[in-house]
């Protein structure tokens, strides 16, 4: 994974693979700390075992490596990677910290563009996406309200998709996340 963007496609991911059908997504920079929040009701991980590479849910090969490399990019800076789950019934909360001015961070990559893609890939997933800005949460981005567009016939995929890109670059750009 060469980008935040791809970490945070994987994230998501998770969630979506957990059968979840709220996700939460939240996205603070702030003197150079790239902080990221993830919350889902889908089915909830187990335990701590998930940042180990050989605890995967996956059919496909037999090792998980999302997590494990997430959480090395967020520590190889000074940041961290935390998960729990919500409680009994399930859910998930993830958050990372990413010091983007240590030497070895990885670039943002093209977030607004991770997104839109995923809208068009998963739009029937409740996602929302908030930007912390001084100290206060914006929605800048809501998957349902884009959903019932499409559902009504006002806008197509390729109209909510350019929508997408550009309201959430320009959201991002002005915290500096470009
Ligand atoms: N949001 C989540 N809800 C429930 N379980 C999760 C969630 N995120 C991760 N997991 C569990 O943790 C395991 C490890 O996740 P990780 O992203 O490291 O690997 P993976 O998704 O299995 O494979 P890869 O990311 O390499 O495609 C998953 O297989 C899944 O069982
Ligand atoms: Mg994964």
């Amino acid at each position: 994974m060469k980008d935040i963007a791809d970490h945070i496609f994987d994230i998501l991911e998770n969630s979506f693979n957990a059968e979840a059908n709220e996700v939460v997504l939240k996205i603070a920079y702030d003197k150079n700390h790239f902080f990221c929040s993830i919350s889902d009701n889908g089915r909830g991980i187990t335990g701590q075992e998930v940042l180990d590479p050989f605890v995967t849910t996956r059919k496909t090969r037999r090792i998980g490596l999302g997590l494990p490399l997430l959480e090395r990019a967020a520590e190889d800076t000074g940041g961290y990677l935390k998960i729990r789950r919500k409680d009994e019934a399930g859910g998930t909360e993830l958050e990372f910290k990413i010091n983007t001015s240590h030497i070895d961070a990885k670039p943002f990559g093209d977030l607004a563009m991770t997104f839109s893609d995923i809208f068009l890939s998963r739009p029937d997933i409740g996602l929302k996406i908030f930007i912390i800005k001084e100290g206060r949460e914006h929605l800048i981005l809501d998957f349902s309200g884009l959903q019932k567009e499409i559902e009504e016939g006002s806008k197509d995929y390729l109209q909510i998709r350019k929508h997408i890109y550009e309201t959430t670059k320009k959201e991002l750009k002005s915290i500096n996340v470009v």
